[in-house]
């Protein structure tokens, strides 16, 4: 009898056993993100780079780069914004899974490149690289805070604040989904 539960207990341990080795990514057809080595970056769908998809003319002179603190500001500003971004409670589902990486680069070079402050943008334009992310005016809303917060810390003028976001309010269009 003993030996009989035992032997049965081993044929069921034998047909469950298996599943643990099934790769389940490959049943379901998962397809895995590789990062580029040297960027750190997953790669995306080829595109067309232009400054044109930055969604903004850069200003004239250098007045506006120097109130960001040049380039150094503007990365201290855009790594900011981001980390903000991604921890905010009420947006921070829409950037999860998302490529930070990628971000981190895309948004600093399109400010250094609206601020005039030496850099070309090689990112995507607004509405490709919003669409199907279903934002609402609330969550701008939230976004412009939080740039806001991050200018304000690197102690970037009031104004000059101002005249940047006044740059960026008309990409609201290509952004905003519902
Ligand atoms: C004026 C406001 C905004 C600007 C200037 C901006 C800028 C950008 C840039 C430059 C990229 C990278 C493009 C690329 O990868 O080629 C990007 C991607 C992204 N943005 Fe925005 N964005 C804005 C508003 C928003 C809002 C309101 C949301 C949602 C809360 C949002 C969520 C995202 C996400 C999740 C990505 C990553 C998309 C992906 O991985 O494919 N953005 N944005």
């Amino acid at each position: 009898m003993t030996m009989l539960l035992s032997a049965s207990l081993a044929i069921l341990f034998m047909q469950q056993a298996p599943a643990e080795n099934i790769d389940w990514d490959a049943e379901f057809g998962v397809e895995e993100e590789v990062r580029d080595p040297a960027t750190g970056e997953i790669p995306v769908e080829p595109y067309e780079q232009s400054n044109e998809n930055a969604g903004a003319e850069p200003f004239k002179g250098d007045a506006m780069a120097t109130h960001f603190n040049s380039q150094a500001g503007i990365r201290r500003i855009t790594d900011r914004f981001v980390d903000l971004n991604f921890a905010d409670p009420r947006i921070g589902a829409i950037f999860a899974g998302h490529d930070q990486v990628r971000l981190r680069r895309t948004i600093f070079e399109q400010f250094c490149f609206i601020l005039n402050a030496g850099c070309d943008y090689t990112g995507r334009d607004m509405s490709s690289s919003h669409e199907g992310l279903g934002s609402r005016k609330a969550d701008m809303n939230a976004i412009v805070e939080n740039l806001q917060q991050a200018m304000r810390e690197e102690g970037v003028p009031f104004s000059a604040q101002n005249r940047f976001l006044a740059k960026l309010a008309p990409m609201s269009g290509d952004i905003i989904e519902r």
